[in-house]
């Protein structure tokens, strides 16, 4: 059965750019973004390794570790960064994992055969430092992602595991959330006294870690 979300993310042990990692360790206690591209040296998904290049900085502020995946060879990689960092105006500092026989494609479900039986799709996977998987979409191969949303959706997960807070359509950084209702109105009352209640079950509270 495909993967779903609460499912552990599978292990693995590959070559990347960054010498070969056993994915768990490389997470470590951190959270995690394992994002797959189609092929190496093609126009979108130069500007996607670039686009996470740029946003690194960002990720690592919020305890996160990036990786990309393909079944490119990791000579393929290794040449690939040069026009990336060149035509992008960037570094890539993050592991490109090299999986030329597919098999971590085939454990994340990376392979869909009527889109195309060779090559991966772009999906991504965020991963909380449980190794937990608490995100996982699908884009065309013709759209490139927006990493933004991601970091969005990090920062949502995290005041939920942080703060048992949800977030609204829309929510960006620094507006209002929501208190989940896992939260009794009495602990909500103490958490966060100056929330306001606008129905019983849309309670509204400030960002907290702002
Ligand atoms: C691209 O990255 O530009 C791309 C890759 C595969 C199919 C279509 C576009």
């Amino acid at each position: 059965m495909s993967l779903q979300l609460g499912d552990t993310a599978p292990n693995f042990t590959a070559e990347t750019t960054e010498g070969t990692i056993q994915f768990h360790d490389y997470l470590g206690d951190s959270w995690g973004v394992l994002f797959s591209h189609p092929a190496d040296f093609t126009p979108v998904c130069t500007t996607e390794l670039g686009a996470v290049a740029k946003l690194n900085k960002k990720f690592e502020s919020r305890n996160v570790k990036v990786a990309a995946i393909s079944v490119d060879p990791i000579e393929s990689h290794v040449d690939w960064i040069s026009d990336i960092n060149e035509t992008q105006n960037t570094t890539v500092d993050y592991p490109m994992i090299a999986d030329p026989d597919g098999e971590v494609a085939e454990l994340y479900g990376m392979i869909h055969p009527n889109s195309d039986d060779k090559m991966t799709v772009r999906s991504v996977f965020i991963i909380a430092p449980d190794k937990s998987i608490k995100l996982m979409i699908t884009y065309p191969a013709s759209t490139g992602r927006n990493f933004d949303e991601i970091l969005r959706v990090i920062d949502s997960l995290q005041l939920t595991v942080n703060h048992s807070l949800a977030t609204p359509a829309n929510w960006n950084h620094g507006d209002d959330v929501i208190i989940a209702p896992s939260v009794s109105d009495e602990e909500a009352a103490e958490r966060f006294p100056d929330h306001v209640k606008v129905k019983p079950y849309l309670r509204v509270t400030g960002q907290p870690n702002l």
